[in-house]
């Protein structure tokens, strides 16, 4: 059936990810790095509906973000890419009409979860749908890359591992059987990704531990997840893999609060605590949802009774969600 989007808006849920290793080459000529990382989908998500515009422009509705949506808003450069990259497809006499968007806000921003990016993408394949316009893989990425380097990961839909500026994505299995649980803590402060990168280049304080083992854990990670890894199987692998993000020292050095909350939160939950991305945001991983909610749960009591440090704008976000099951249905 062909999608119409004048009768019934093209609905799309727009998941956040989460590094669970993030291992950095050194600085291209073209001033980004060389990543090797395992990325996943989580539970955690927006939901993007775009149907037909009336105006002369694309517009954008956003609910649930205490922010007006900004002209460079990712979801209106999702659907300018795809306009783009559609027109090269197709050439210049396509039907390729404004869109209006209504994006329901659930990630928080800015937090290393890559939730505008996630709704880019979304906006991008919606975009095409609403035209009819099928592209081919490599324009499809290129379109997504030319938004920002972590949006060609949403386009695998699951988990993958991610390589070269972000452009390079390889879907991997993931997990086999039930989903694992993931609690997401997310504190109120600014992290700059591109500040984030700068430091790690700039300054010796902001050095990852070890970069070769930081790749080996990488590697690794992604040949298990290649062969499907259970829920159980990739709790026990969370002590390594929080040690395996390269950005850690350096989003440290930026916020040195974050390091005091990530020692307070491995205290208070007894396990290991990654950070995904550049930050702020941190995740440990349990072997159903149900675990990650009851955590959530007593961490919830700890902050409202001081045990957890809440530095910046206020108390930090406590969600409880799944690592999806995987490929195998
Ligand atoms: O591509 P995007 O604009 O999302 O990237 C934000 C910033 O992160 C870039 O300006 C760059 O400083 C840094 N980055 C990088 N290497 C990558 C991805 C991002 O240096 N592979």
């Amino acid at each position: 059936m062909i999608a119409d989007p004048d009768l019934h808006p093209i609905v799309r849920i727009a998941p956040a990810k989460v590094n669970l290793t993030l291992a950095i080459g050194p600085r291209r000529p073209d001033g980004y790095h060389e990543l090797h990382s395992v990325m996943v989908p989580i539970g955690l998500a927006d939901r993007l509906s775009v149907s037909r515009g009336h105006g002369a422009e694309d517009s954008l509705h956003v609910t649930g973000e205490d922010r007006p949506p900004r002209p460079d808003d990712l979801v209106l450069r999702g659907i300018a890419a795809a306009r783009a990259a559609a027109r090269r497809s197709v050439g210049p006499g396509a039907e390729l009409g404004p869109l209006a968007a209504r994006l329901e806000k659930r990630i928080p921003i800015a937090a290393g979860l890559a939730g505008g990016s996630s709704d880019a993408a979304a906006a991008l394949e919606a975009a095409l749908e609403a035209w009819g316009v099928t592209l081919a893989g490599h324009d499809r990425i290129a379109a997504a890359a030319s938004v920002g380097s972590d949006v060609p990961f949403f386009l695998a839909h699951g988990p993958a591992l991610v390589e070269g500026r972000g452009e390079q994505v390889t879907p991997l299995r993931g997990l086999r059987g039930e989903p694992a649980g993931i609690l997401v803590v997310t504190p109120r402060l600014h992290v700059s990704t591109a500040a984030a990168f700068a430091r790690l280049d700039q300054d010796p304080d902001a050095a990852p531990a070890d970069r070769a083992s930081s790749r080996v854990s990488s590697s690794h990670l992604a040949d298990e997840l290649r062969a499907g890894l259970r829920a159980d199987d990739l709790v026990l692998r969370a002590g390594v893999l929080s040690t395996a993000n390269d950005l850690v020292n350096a989003t440290a050095t930026l916020v040195p609060e974050l390091r005091r909350v990530r020692r307070g939160l491995a205290r208070l939950l007894g396990r290991p605590v990654g950070q995904s991305g550049s930050g702020p945001t941190l995740w440990a991983l349990y072997p159903s949802a149900t675990d990650a909610e009851a955590a959530a749960s007593a961490l919830a009591v700890a902050q409202a009774e001081g045990r957890l440090e809440a530095p910046g704008d206020g108390p930090a976000q406590i969600i409880a969600t799944t690592i999806g099951g995987g490929r195998d249905g």
